[in-house]
């Protein structure tokens, strides 16, 4: 059928079959609707939330304003590629202990651009903590428990106290097909 293709992409370090899609379609769809990978959250499509944030080639970006047919021959991270093995990576544990996750539909998208962050500064400043996640809309928490819970991740990541650290695929080559997340107007 016309405008239909097909093609392979590597998301959370396997190699995934994608068949008989319409070429338009974003990453954030192919993710959800196609692959079955549900965690990065549709809640604007506009490139305004953050909310469907994933690392292609370990750059930060909306995935609601990638198309996935770009995406072939990078490395596609989720949140779901966070943790490794099952478990819960520094920063999701963050995030859960201390309290940061209400209705919980901002947090993938937090979780990611947090482990972001601390993949590229491992000592952020509070200035540079608040520029990180200012892509990321919170309508509930109020972004206090938010901004512990990165304290909390950091604590965690300095001194190794969980056994989550992901994939190792967030710190990719600086080429990507996509925007970076920061530079969107
Ligand atoms: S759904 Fe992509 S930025 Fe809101
Ligand atoms: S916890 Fe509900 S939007 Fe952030």
């Amino acid at each position: 059928m016309d405008g239909l293709t097909s093609y392979r992409l590597k998301v959370n370090g396997t190699e995934r079959q994608v068949e008989g899609a319409w070429a338009g379609e974003s990453l954030l769809f192919v993710l959800r609707e196609r692959l079955g990978l549900p965690g990065s959250k549709n809640a604007c499509e506009q490139g305004e939330c953050g909310s469907c944030s994933v690392l292609v080639d370990g750059v930060l970006v909306c995935s609601c304003l990638v198309l996935a047919a770009s995406a072939v021959g990078t490395e596609v991270v989720t949140v779901e590629g966070l943790g490794a093995g099952g478990t819960l990576s520094f920063v999701q544990e963050a995030f859960v202990a201390e309290g940061a996750v209400q209705c919980g539909f901002c947090t993938p998208g937090l979780v990611v651009a947090v482990h972001d962050l601390l993949e590229r500064n491992p000592d952020p400043s509070d200035l540079e903590v608040r520029e990180a996640i200012s892509g990321n809309l919170c309508r509930c928490t109020g972004y206090g428990r938010i901004l512990a819970a990165v304290r909390g991740a950091q604590e965690r990541r300095r001194s190794g106290t969980t056994p989550g650290g992901g994939l190792g695929l967030g710190s990719g080559p600086p080429s990507s097909p996509a925007t970076p997340r920061e530079t969107r107007g």
